[in-house]
């Protein structure tokens, strides 16, 4: 009797699972219906995401005793309905296996999700994620995620674990590389435009739309010393203040998933945090998508000490908020059996299969699960010339030229000036695609060698000596590395970090131009040429010597497929720079934790009122070599002062008209970006001593004139108040239309009270 109602049961629930799968879209009553079908362990199945594995050659002991092979054991799991997601795999191929395996052949036929981690691109590598914020132009970060996504579907990838949004005030910390630098303002734009390129601005279902992960939530750039993994000593203020905002923007443009970090946040490790991953995340904010664990995170809970084992570590992070774990497989192995014993009730189980049914279902996933793994469109779309032409344009847009003494930059690529080109980022295909690309082939990438020979017109007048190691000297590099120098009329030093020296654990003490590098810019100078210095880069550095004081310097970050192309055409003036640091260049490593949105403490250091006793390093003024917003084009233009347009008078419901008039004083057109800084005055907290509300980029002809005006609201002026709630006060700001964050004439103006 037992035996057959078993029998019925199964029917009906094969029954059940068939008209699922064949219904379009399903619905939420449809995904309710399916979880009530489901096992514990399938359930925990959809919970668990897994590095891929690939089809390969049995080995000896496989083939000997007859074993599966370790992609057949993949296939098998997803069969059995174990596995929910798979990351880092790609391939449409590859991954119509994994659908066939999951949507016919698995009893519940739920489609497997395929995620990858696409930082800066997929198979074309754009610039980092740091030299794309440098743009400052939101729009081309959107079309760039965009581009990415669909290279990235048309391989059977429908989840992205990008973008990263952590702010990253320490130049020490290697994976200031993956963000969009120290400023609020500018993480939170460019989190917004990553996430709608990559879900294709609410078009998730599309097979070219892929889901969205802003990541670490929350606070892991604030590793204490700049040091990866380690604690975030973060005060609630500061945490909402300026860790939060960029996350709330990834959320508000409709990310559907986000992740936990390694990182612990004043005791609480990111991966228990209920007070952020429940209260804050699905009780205040409303928000309804996944909350993915990050490489095996819950493991690691028993290493930071607030998990006794495994099963114990898979509880708390899923009570705590975590939906899915990654690559652990701690809740395929203990979840079941947690909700067994009542330690994990079934509704928490059923409320994280939902989100990520829903998920699926919004992807489209239930509908067309192939949709997303075309062999002919993945031949089709992969490299193409207009993503090329993409990578080729926001390079160009992320350089920033620090400075050009002498008007030396643009050189004249038709003359007769001979270039020597040193250093070790000269030529070759290394360290030109930046940390972070899983799936580039870095012989696609072109190097500065090739970009400048191309651009030349006669380029046997280009040398090239590479001079130095990255980090260590080469017998005989600085002698010949003169001897070029001295041949030529201009020298083009390629210096700088490998990829591998910023990223994930690739923090470092000391935040300067490796020492056999430095050595050979100070040999290279000592002969008197002009210097060109071309700097590779994943964090902000410590510039000295011959490299701080070379005639002109170009902040070129890791940028990726067309770096060579992008630099030739800005060496050469094809192409006049734009960007703007996203990060404060501080003048030593010891100023670091250094960004400009300060406090001003009871004793600032000159020009404050006081000469000594202040806030102020013995050997060291407080300003930075170079402030974060600064970045030079080929003419000067002069900033007015910042006015009111109107009454200084701001009514609290009302709108404020600020502007400067901005004038091209050169010979050639200027892409300007035009930046806004508050400051309030006296508020309740204290407040920083400027921060970026607002930016335009304005083209100006050569000898311009133009007044930029901004508009300026309550909003811009609220901040994290005593209560840690969001609030404006009445009272005096200044406001600066300004260069960067240190330059700009100030002006201001009254909120007027409710
Ligand atoms: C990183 C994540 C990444 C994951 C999967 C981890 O080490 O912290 O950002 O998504 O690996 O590659």
């Amino acid at each position: 009797m037992f035996t057959m109602l078993k029998r019925l049961a199964a029917l009906l629930i094969g029954a059940t699972v068939t008209a699922l799968a064949k219904a379009a879209a399903p619905d939420d009553a449809a995904i309710d219906a399916l979880i009530g079908q489901m096992t514990t362990a399938e359930k925990a199945g959809q919970l668990t995401l897994v590095a891929a594995v690939y089809e390969h050659e049995p080995s000896d002991r496989e083939r000997a005793r007859g074993e599966p092979t370790a992609m057949q054991r993949q296939l098998d799991e997803i069969r059995r309905g174990r596995i929910g997601a798979v990351f880092n795999g790609i391939g449409a191929a590859w991954a119509r296996q994994l659908q066939r395996a999951a949507v016919e052949q698995s009893r519940t036929k739920i489609p497997v999700l395929i995620s990858v981690d696409a930082i800066h691109g997929f198979r074309t590598i754009f610039p980092v994620p740091l030299a794309e914020a440098a743009s400052f132009d939101p729009a081309l970060a959107e079309r760039v995620a965009r581009a990415t996504a669909v290279e990235a579907t048309a391989a059977g990838v429908a989840w992205n674990l990008a973008p990263n949004v952590d702010i990253a005030r320490d130049a020490r910390w290697g994976r200031g590389v993956e963000g969009a630098g120290e400023d609020v303002h500018l993480a939170q734009v460019m989190a917004a435009a990553r996430v709608r390129g990559y879900q294709k601005n609410g078009h998730l279902g599309d097979a070219d739309a892929m889901l969205a992960t802003p990541k670490h939530f929350a606070g892991y750039g604030a590793a204490e010393g700049g040091l990866d993994y380690n604690v975030a000593e973060l005060s609630e203020r500061t945490l909402h203040q300026v860790y939060l905002p960029p996350f709330k923007a990834a959320f508000d443009a409709g990310a559907g998933a986000v992740m936990a970090g390694f990182h612990e946040i004043g005791g609480i490790p990111s991966m228990i945090h209920h007070r952020l991953l429940t209260g804050l995340l699905r009780d205040q904010w409303r928000w309804d998508g996944i909350v993915v664990s990050d490489y095996a995170a819950d493991h690691e809970l028993i290493e930071h000490g607030v998990a006794r084992d495994d099963r114990d570590a898979a509880r708390r992070a899923f009570m705590a908020g975590v939906d899915v774990s990654m690559t652990s497989r701690l809740y395929q192995q203990y979840l079941p059996d947690l909700v067994a014993s009542g330690e994990v009730p079934m509704a928490r189980l059923d409320q994280a299969v939902r989100r990520v049914l829903r998920t699926k279902r919004n992807l489209g996933l239930f509908d067309a699960p192939y949709a997303r793994m075309d062999v002919a469109r993945e031949r089709a779309q992969t490299r193409t010339a207009s993503t090329r032409a993409l990578a080729r344009e926001a390079a160009q847009r992320a350089i920033v030229m620090l400075r050009n003494q002498n008007g030396l930059l643009p050189l004249a690529p038709t003359t007769s000036t001979r270039i020597a080109l040193i250093g070790p980022m000269a030529g070759g295909p290394a360290d030109l695609n930046g940390p972070w690309t899983v799936f580039d082939d870095r012989h696609d990438a072109v190097s500065v060698e090739t970009g400048l020979r191309e651009a030349m017109t006669d380029p046997t007048r280009l040398s090239v000596t590479r001079g130095s190691d990255i980090e260590v000297p080469i017998a005989g590099g600085i002698e010949a590395a003169v001897a070029a120098a001295q041949q030529a009329d201009v020298v083009v030093l390629a210096i700088g970090e490998s990829e591998s020296m910023s990223g994930e654990a690739q923090s470092r003490t000391d935040i300067v131009v490796p020492a056999a590098q430095q050595a050979l810019a100070e040999a290279v100078k000592a002969t008197g040429k002009p210097i060109v210095v071309l700097l590779r880069t994943g964090r902000a550095l410590a510039l000295s010597g011959a490299v701080r004081d070379a005639d002109a310097i170009l902040v070129t970050w890791f940028l990726g497929a067309e770096t060579g192309h992008a630099i030739a055409d800005l060496l050469f003036g094809k192409v006049a720079p734009s960007g703007r640091l996203p990060v404060s260049f501080p003048q030593a490593a010891g100023q670091v934790p250094y960004y400009y949105a300060h406090k001003n403490t009871g004793r600032p250091p000159p020009p404050g009122p006081m000469r000594e006793y202040t806030a102020r390093y013995r050997d060291l003024t407080a300003a930075p070599l170079y402030p974060f917003g600064h970045g030079l084009g080929y003419a000067r233009v002069d900033y007015g002062a910042t006015q009111i347009d109107g009454s200084d008078q701001l009514a609290w419901d009302g709108e404020l008209s600020v502007s400067a008039r901005l004038h091209n004083t050169g010979t050639r057109p200027v892409d300007e970006v035009v930046q806004l800084y508050l400051h309030d005055r006296i508020a309740s907290v204290t407040r920083p001593v400027r921060e970026l509300r607002d930016f335009q980029r304005v083209t100006l002809a050569p000898g311009e004139q133009r007044t930029v005006s901004f508009r300026l609201r309550r909003d811009a002026l609220t901040f994290v108040g005593e209560a840690l709630r969001t609030i404006a006060e009445p009272g005096e700001f200044d406001v600066w239309i300004a260069p960067s964050a240190t330059g700009g004439t100030p002006t201001r103006f009254t909120l007027l009270g409710p």
